[in-house]
């Protein structure tokens, strides 16, 4: 299978959907790899790199010519997607939620797209997961983009002129972006706290050290989805669990926000008045952004001062880690890559997978995820 890497071009992307380490594990599978000049300089990886590895280097138009399959970050643009070998598999984080134009895009140009977002949360899956891989990486740059924002220490600190008290950090959302930024701060030596709708998280937060504050009600104990997501809370429960964190976040010193339920926007979980209710200096960031934001306040990458109060609504940390994140996502995809192709590296994707069927938005021209029908 000729696999082709194109460069991103999403403003401030600067992940690469294959490294050479990936490249040379692909060769060695049987495939050819061919990376579009510069793709991964922004993380980091020179052309000299993958060459080396076993890729050939070239334009956007030499890298589709004969392609199987075309592994990316984000979405090509439409002209783009219409220049693609008919037939050939285009795997990526696109966007897949409701995003209809992008489906008859691909179906137009009988391109198979498989979305990374709809890889089902299956053990087997779970080297594919690019949504893991990436949030934990967010959730981690998260904290360190809030201490870098913060004007004071982490840690306690005793010295000889005066004690340094620790920071208290709040984390909303406590799936795979939230733990990490629980760990991390923690690491840091903060006081931390967290919540979640979903019951499965209060052990979670326990385990890395944290506090556990939330609404343990009927709807509470029912809210994870078999997908272990989170269903959209009632107005009555999001009133209740308004009430209860309003008087905490007004004693926090930093609060990250991660909350998100698949294909919704985000539930909006800190008002104007608790950001408010926030010391001059303290700092909110919001990692649900580019879903609207859990913030009232929040614009999407935007650092915003309201009162003293920093709210910063960074739409893709992982691209600040982009050395890091590349090498987790490009090593997702190889994980995909079997999935695509038979034994002898030949393309042929297991349509009958219940994976693949799970990630396929197009077949054969055809739009074929119901979400998207
Ligand atoms: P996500 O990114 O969709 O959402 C982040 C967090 O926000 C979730 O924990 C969610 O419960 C929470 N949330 C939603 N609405 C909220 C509200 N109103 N108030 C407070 N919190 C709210 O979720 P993510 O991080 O992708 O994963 C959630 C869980 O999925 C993980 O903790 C894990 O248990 C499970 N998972 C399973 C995998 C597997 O089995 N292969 C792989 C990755 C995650």
């Amino acid at each position: 299978m000729k696999i082709a890497i194109l460069k991103e071009t999403h403003a401030g992307e600067t992940r690469v959907a294959a490294t050479p380490g990936t490249v040379k594990k692909l060769v060695e599978g049987g495939h050819q790899v061919a990376v579009e000049s510069g793709a991964g300089l922004a993380a980091s990886f020179q052309d000299e790199a993958y060459k080396e590895a076993g890729a050939s280097i070239g334009t956007a138009a030499a890298v589709l010519k004969g392609a199987d399959a075309v592994f990316t970050v984000r979405a090509p643009e439409t002209a783009t997607i219409a220049k693609f070998p008919k037939g050939a598999v285009l795997a990526g984080l696109l966007e897949p939620h409701g995003n209809k134009a992008l489906a008859a895009a691909c179906a137009k140009a009988g391109v198979d797209a498989l979305a990374m977002e709809f890889t089902p949360r299956i053990t087997r899956a779970q080297s594919i997961d690019a949504l893991s891989s990436q949030s934990n990486l967010a959730g981690y740059r998260a904290v360190i983009e809030a201490a870098h924002l913060y004007g004071r220490a982490f840690p306690m600190m005793m010295t000889a002129a005066g004690t340094i008290a620790p920071a208290k950090v709040f984390v909303m959302g406590a799936g795979v972006a939230g733990l990490q930024a629980i760990a991390t701060a923690r690491r840091l030596g903060a006081v931390v706290s967290a919540t979640d709708v979903r019951p499965a998280a209060k052990e979670q937060v326990a385990s890395l050290g944290a506090k556990f504050i939330a609404v343990e009600d009927e709807e509470f104990k029912a809210a994870e989805t078999a997908g272990g997501y989170a269903k959209e809370m009632s107005k009555a429960y999001q009133a209740k669990q308004a009430e209860l964190i309003a008087a905490h976040i007004a004693k926090q010193d930093v609060v990250v926000t991660t909350a998100l339920i698949p294909g919704r926007p985000a539930p909006k979980l800190v008002t104007k008045a608790m950001a408010a209710s926030m010391h001059s200096g303290a700092v909110i960031i919001d990692l649900a952004a580019a879903q609207g934001g859990n913030c009232e306040l929040t614009k999407p990458d935007e650092i915003v001062d309201a009162g003293g109060v920093k709210i910063a609504g960074f739409t893709n940390l992982p691209a600040r880690l982009a050395a890091d994140a590349s090498s987790l996502y490009a090593r997702n995809l190889l994980a995909l890559s079997p999935l695509l192709a038979d034994d002898k590296g030949g393309k042929a994707p297991h349509w009958e997978d219940e994976i693949i069927t799970a990630m396929a938005l197009t077949r054969d021209g055809a739009v074929v995820h119901d979400s998207l029908k």
